[in-house]
């Protein structure tokens, strides 16, 4: 073995016994119920809890309760606690062999953690007693005890008789006692040890009870405060339904503990378990590796990060001892651990190996733009500071997306300084309207469309205070301009801005949709610009392919901020989406080519002209041709690289290194502290896309480069997880241009479009941010009845689709339900053999661990209501997002596969082939370890679905991986007329005897 392996092993194996300690010690749910109220008679509220799983999961190892009595555990001892103050958010702990009036005693020593989430309060007055002559805190030049009214409390504690119990007589002088005055605003890992400050014992006084000369009422014990950062509205909403906060799992996410026997990730009002949600709060785990802190902030579905950074840690960690002394300077340590290129991708390899190994459960993730607190941003305008962008002017040649050069320099840079890009280029309050509760005090109002670190391309930027960045942008109706922060993103600091940037016709109308019409001849092309019905008439002028040109009238749709339900798409997220352009193109002929452009008419006469596109009509239904579909779900905005970031001063890129398919860039930051963070781009490196779907940019190419062998998409839900950014959702529409553009582009909706507290939604997380739908029922046209109801049915040739809104309840007796079946009845199987349905939600099957979690194996309500009408009406194969991987079940009816084959089905399928397709590209969702009897196939991995009818009685179906495009699980499909109507389980039609 080279020597230079042995450190990488090493590192592995660490990290691998690491990794297993964690899996061993995963929290269950606590049982039903075990999160009390109460602890004695002392009230109990998040963050603490009364035991494991309970609470705030930084609060559980400090805080449990033990035979009615609470308790807080730190270095030195386990402590009860006599009172919790919720309005100060402090507690008084009481160690037994603290001295008091009555009772003085020798004592031990108290600490706190360093990574505790308290700190002593300034309430206190700690008291040393029975201090030997030689004591350092007599020490005069250190000064450490308080003179004047330190005496006096000095004198009153040696004026009890229990001073006898520290072998002093009452009254002694007063000179073996110090009033300490250093604990004051240590915070945590502050530690009062007895030994080193040669004293027998201390106190800790909180309170004079109204009488300063009467010690016998003064009020003994140690006042913590306690970080009150940790309230969120998720655990608002989940003690308003009566259960109580708490956590489970290898991440430690959150988990509302209900009283009724059913634990929820959301509330406890039975609206049930929801795999996905927004977490505003915030869940920090805070390790110590090497003496140096890490805080590990992670938003609960973004369970990818935290182990991570934990891993990489501990990577560092273990470097750090084996080459280091911890009496070295940083400087030194740095140099040392990182002194070669060729360690430094050792360890960084040794990282990417343990995460591979790790494969952690990854559902969804924050939105990157919400970890900026614009709304916190002040000014630190500086004259020497500048940022200059190029050129000014975007679009000349009529492109829609052009790159930018942002130099910038500032005479104080910091690693965490970073460059924000907005639209319209005069983001000051001033501009926010009145009803925007974040007017005042905020100086800014409107988060930035994307953002990117000063040091991203320029890893000297601390240094030299100069940087500069490549951006893309795309025509979003508005100018551009780009600010310089300093401040990190919490709290920004606005030091300067640059010149404005805009493409020469900021109102052009860009990035074409098509979608099915509610007639099978008839297409729609939905489009944006900045041209209102008072300024331009928007039309389509198209012709069939070498025919002559017609137009079509567009209706114009547009809405504001009052549209929105809450925040951030009402407050920081909010910006105006333009308007948004509908034409019906009529009276196709079937599967004809037509070419096409978007103009607005200007009352001026003038006319403004898009690129020219073209498309197919769809077939005749029941037309017996070629007909290719691709199906995915939950795909998202595009990413290109993920960046590790670490904070080590030292300039260090290290080159690409491409483990499984993706870049992983490592730039660097600042010191002290190890600082890992994933990020994942787009383009141009910037943070703005979702830090979680890494597959989304190559779902997108592998659906451009088969374009030509695709007739029609459906995006199955969680669109473009804008997450109430509404910026997102114009970059969204720009990647997908090229698809969209050419074929049939058809949603459903998804939780990240649709959910809402209050709204009628049938889940009531906020995994929309505050869109409540209309964003996705605007954006995008589906021939729905009202798009507010998002089921709608579509025909495509011999295929029937009907597609269902799992964001709206869909049980028997609903409007939705008379809908599904009325969709999967009313179909002429002779003609339209394939009956497909599609829903965002997994209401068939599904072996995700989360859902294994709950027992239901699919959403809960979602088989139960609906097994029957699949089975009745013999569909297919049902698909369905949501899940972030892919999995096949058999042909199924009621848990038992009615059918053993695995690949090639013939004749009567006798139950319904279910399918989760939702790898689109949002970071992936693990499987159960559980060997689900149903499951044929499961792929922890990015990619869609793509059935091809050869004809009405042969249909493939494959799936295919985002990574290559190529097919990694198939099945066909043949069968005749008369295997539809072949009677089977449940789905047999009334005979007679009669003749
Ligand atoms: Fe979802």
């Amino acid at each position: 073995m080279s020597p230079a392996l042995s450190p990488l092993l090493f590192i592995n194996i660490v990290l691998f016994l690491f990794f297993l300690h964690t899996v061993s010690s995963v929290p269950a749910y606590p049982v039903n119920g075990t999160c009390r109220d109460t602890c004695g008679t002392i009230s109990v509220k998040f963050p603490f809890g009364t035991g494991s799983g309970c609470g705030h999961p930084d609060f559980a190892r400090y805080i449990k309760c033990n035979s009615e009595s609470l308790e807080f555990s730190t270095g030195t001892g386990i402590y009860s606690i006599s009172s919790i103050d919720y309005t100060s958010n402090s507690i008084i702990v009481t160690d037994p062999f603290m001295s008091t009036c009555s009772s003085m005693q020798n004592s031990g020593s108290f600490s706190l953690d360093r990574a505790s989430p308290f700190s002593i309060t300034e309430d206190n007055i700690i008291v040393l007693l029975g201090c030997s002559g030689t004591s350092p805190v007599f020490d005069a030049d250190e000064d450490l005890c308080a003179t004047g009214s330190g005496s006096r409390v000095c004198r009153g504690l040696y004026s009890c008789k229990g001073v006898s119990g520290i072998g002093l007589q009452q009254n002694a002088p007063a000179s073996s006692c110090c009033v300490y005055d250093s604990p004051t605003g240590l915070g945590s890992g502050y530690a009062l040890d007895l030994p080193k400050l040669q004293c027998s014992s201390y106190t800790s006084i909180y309170g004079f009870g109204g009488n300063e000369g009467d010690p016998m009422k003064w009020k003994f014990g140690i006042s913590l405060q306690y970080n009150d950062s940790y309230t969120s509205d998720a655990c608002n909403d989940c003690e308003n339904s009566g259960g109580s906060c708490g956590f489970t799992g290898l991440d430690e996410s959150f988990a509302c503990i209900c009283r009724n026997g059913r634990n929820s990730t959301t509330n406890c009002f039975g609206i049930g378990y929801a795999l996905s949600g927004t977490w505003g709060p915030k869940v920090q785990i805070k390790l110590n590796p090497a003496g140096n802190s890490l805080k590990c902030n992670s938003i609960k579905k973004d369970r990818i990060r935290c182990p991570v950074a934990v891993a990489v840690a501990v990577a560092v960690a273990v470097i750090s001892s084996l080459v280091d002394d911890d009496t070295l300077y940083l400087k030194q340590r740095r140099y040392k651990i990182f002194g070669g290129m060729r360690e430094l991708r050792l360890i960084f390899l040794g990282v990417l190996l343990v995460l591979a190994t790790l494969q952690v459960a990854s559902s969804h993730g924050d939105q990157p733009l919400s970890r900026i607190a614009i709304q916190k941003a002040t000014f630190a305008l500086n004259d020497l500071a500048y940022v200059k962008a190029s050129p000014s002017i975007l679009g000349s040649s009529g492109r829609n997306s052009e790159w930018v050069t942002v130099e910038f320099s500032s005479p104080t840079p910091s690693v965490d300084d970073w460059i924000g890009v907005f639209s319209p280029s005069n983001f000051s309050a001033s501009t926010c309207s009145a009803d925007n509760p974040r007017v005042y005090p905020p100086l800014l109002c409107s988060a930035p469309i994307k953002f990117q670190y000063a040091n991203y391309s320029s890893p000297r930027y601390k240094s030299t205070g100069k940087g500069w960045l490549k951006l893309q942008l795309i025509n979003q109706r508005s100018d551009f301009s780009f600010a310089l922060f300093s401040g990190g993103l919490l709290n920004p600091k606005l030091v300067a801005v640059s010149n404005k940037v805009a493409f020469t016709n900021p109102n052009a109308p860009v990035y074409p949709r098509l979608a099915q019409g509610k007639l099978w001849n008839e297409m729609t092309v939905t489009w944006t610009s900045g041209y209102g019905i008072n300024e331009a008439e928007p039309f389509v002028e198209w012709a069939p392919k070498g025919g002559d040109p017609m137009r079509s009238p567009a209706g114009t749709l547009t809405f504001d901020r009052s549209s929105m339900c809450g925040a951030p798409a009402r407050t920081v997220g909010w910006r105006d989406p333009g308007y948004i352009h509908t034409s019906f193109l009529k009276e196709l002929w079937p599967n004809a080519v037509y070419t096409y452009k978007l103009g607005h008419k200007l009352f001026n006469g003038t006319y403004i002209w898009s690129p020219e596109y073209n498309f197919r009509a769809s077939p005749y239904p029941g037309q017996n041709s070629l007909q290719r579909v691709v199906i995915f779900g939950d795909m998202g905005k595009v990413c290109q690289n993920i960046l590790i970031r670490s904070n080590l001063s030292t300039a260090l890129i290290v080159e690409d290194i491409i483990v499984s398919g993706y870049v992983l860039c490592v730039s660097t930051l600042p010191y002290v502290s190890l600082f890992i963070d994933i990020l994942q781009d787009e383009a141009d490196g910037s943070n703005e896309y979702n830090n979680f779907q890494r597959g989304s940019l190559n779902t997108t190419k592998q659906l451009i480069q088969d374009l030509k062998n695709t007739d029609i998409v459906f995006h199955i839900g969680d669109i473009c997880y804008a997450n109430g950014y509404l910026s997102q959702w114009d970059q969204f529409t720009a990647q997908i241009e090229p698809i969209a553009s050419t074929v049939p582009y058809m949603i459903a909706s998804g939780n990240h479009e649709r959910d809402w507290p209050g709204t009628g939604s049938f889940y009531g997380n906020m995994d929309s941010g505050g869109e409540c739908g209309v964003l996705a029922e605007t954006m995008f046209y589906v021939p729905a009845e009202n798009r507010a109801k998002f089921w709608y049915s579509t025909d495509y040739g011999m295929f029937r689709f009907c597609i269902a809104d799992t964001e709206h309840d869909w049980r028997e007796g609903t409007e939705q339900y008379k809908f599904i079946e009325h969709c999967l009845a009313s179909v002429d199987r002779q003609k339209q053999p394939w009956l497909i349905f599609l829903a965002h939600r997994v209401l068939g099957y599904s072996s995700g661990i989360s859902y294994a979690v709950e027992g239901s194996f699919a959403e809960p309500m979602g088989r139960e209501s609906l097994q029957k009408l699949w089975q009745k009406y013999k569909v297919d194969i049902a698909i369905y997002g949501h899940v972030h991987n892919y999995e096949r079940i058999c042909p199924v009816y009621q848990h038992i596969c009615t059918n053993e084959e695995k690949h090639y089905y013939k004749g009567t399928l006798n139950g319904t082939i279910h399918v989760v397709a939702g790898g689109g590209g949002a970071s992936l969702s693990e499987f159960t370890t559980l060997q689900t009897a149903w499951s044929l196939y499961k792929d922890y991995d990015y990619g869609f679905v793509k059935l091809t009818a050869f004809d009405h009685s042969n249909l493939l179906f494959e799936y295919k991986k985002s990574r290559d495009g190529k097919v990694y699980d198939s099945f066909r499909i043949s069968r005749d007329y008369r295997d539809i109507l072949a009677c089977t389980v449940d789905s047999c039609p009334s005979t007679t005897l009669a003749s």
